[in-house]
């Protein structure tokens, strides 16, 4: 029995993502989305919140599930290269390039859209789109079932951790969507990098799964925007993002003092009563004694932290940790795209010892 039906409207289908792909269970989703409807899928980064993008009901509709600013665009996922040249204007040479070298995969490329295709409210009025082929058997079988453009972000209520988990929609969109697509856990964890392109040069709008050093292999020419821009070029870089209910703090310093200092804020916060979380690297986990220990995998594997990041921030919720420690990752390979995302759900609270 691969389909439930929920207690709400929201069809949940099980899919093996290593057989099961041709399974009738992902006709039928297609079909849903292709009808206009809202329908939550598993991609390498995180489950996305999909509808037809040439509809602009459907993509009202995923605003208001979410409670997204209407001002924050939405990324275009597509299942074949060959969809990109009737959205995009025209395709710089490089963003050509980037599309051949990743997708599909976990970069996003924002060009010029075509008026009149896709509906205003997945570009928030912009004159670009922002496009992607996510690399994952059931996403890639869905998007070809439903035959349309799918505009997706990620499945989660705005501002809350983005969901790598179908139990995480199901939480957060149960009830306010037509289906959720479960094909396990989503590997990457994080979302997709972001980058536009200007001649020969490769802007990150948002680092993500491709690192800086992947970009760097296509073009000497990489450039982080500055998260403290005026008028940042990926809308959604000025939200609140991935916050836990409790208060967080990313600790940054020398392993040995920083747990000093982590395990003082602990007891103090413990004698006023609270409960404690940290987030710790494997090497450190059990040299803490707080209410929740959750390990982010080994520090010189920082694509494990980023594979556990959302999943423990909601586990971390679903004790009402009220305070919590994260040991700050190493600025490298995909440890820049995990600071990124630890810094929003700190909202600036940031220690260095
Ligand atoms: O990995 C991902 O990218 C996931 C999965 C579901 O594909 N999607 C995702 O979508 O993270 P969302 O909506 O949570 O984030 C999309 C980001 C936002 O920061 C948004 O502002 C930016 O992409 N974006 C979308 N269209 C853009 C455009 N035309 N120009 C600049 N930034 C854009
Ligand atoms: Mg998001």
């Amino acid at each position: 029995m691969n389909v439930r039906e929920a207690r709400s409207n929201t069809s949940i289908w099980v899919i093996d993502p290593s057989s099961d792909v041709d399974a009738m269970e992902v006709k039928e989703a297609g079909a849903m989305l292709a009808s206009g409807r809202l329908v939550a899928f598993p991609t390498e980064t995180v489950y996305g919140l999909g509808a037809d993008a040439r509809n602009t009901d459907a993509v009202t509709r995923i605003f208001q599930a979410k409670g997204r600013p209407s001002d924050n665009p939405l990324i275009v996922h597509l299942h074949n290269v060959s969809q990109v040249e009737s959205i995009a204007e025209h395709i710089p040479p490089l963003a050509h390039r980037l599309m051949e070298r990743f997708w599909p995969g976990p970069l996003t490329v924002v060009v010029p859209v075509k008026p009149g295709i896709i509906s205003e409210r997945v570009t928030a009025g912009l004159n670009t789109v922002a496009l992607r082929i996510p690399n994952h058997p059931v996403a890639l079988a869905l998007l070809r079932e439903a035959g349309c453009p799918v505009a997706a972000p990620s499945a989660n209520l705005s501002g809350r951790p983005s969901p790598t988990e179908a139990s995480h929609v199901i939480h957060d969109l149960e009830g306010k969507i037509d289906g959720v697509v479960d094909g396990g856990p989503a590997q990457v964890g994080l979302e997709s990098t972001v980058v536009e392109v200007r001649g020969d040069h490769i802007i990150v709008l948002r680092p993500g799964g491709i690192t800086l050093d992947q970009l760097n292999d296509v073009s000497d020419n990489v450039t982080m925007e500055g998260a403290e821009a005026s008028a940042p070029r990926s809308p959604g870089m000025k939200y609140r993002h991935y916050a836990p209910q409790g208060a967080l703090t990313l600790v940054q310093g020398e392993a040995g003092e920083r747990v000093q200092w982590i395990q003082r804020q602990i007891d103090e916060a413990k004698a006023r009563g609270k409960l404690t979380g940290v987030l710790a690297f494997a090497e450190h986990e059990a040299l803490y004694e707080a209410d929740l220990v959750l390990s982010l995998g080994s520090k010189s594997h920082p694509e494990q932290a980023a594979h556990l990041l959302f999943r423990r921030l909601r586990k971390l919720d679903e004790h009402q940790i009220d305070y919590i420690w994260v040991e700050s990752p190493s600025e490298t390979g995909i440890g820049v795209a995990l600071l990124n995302r630890l810094v929003k759900a700190a909202e600036g609270n940031v220690v260095r010892i």
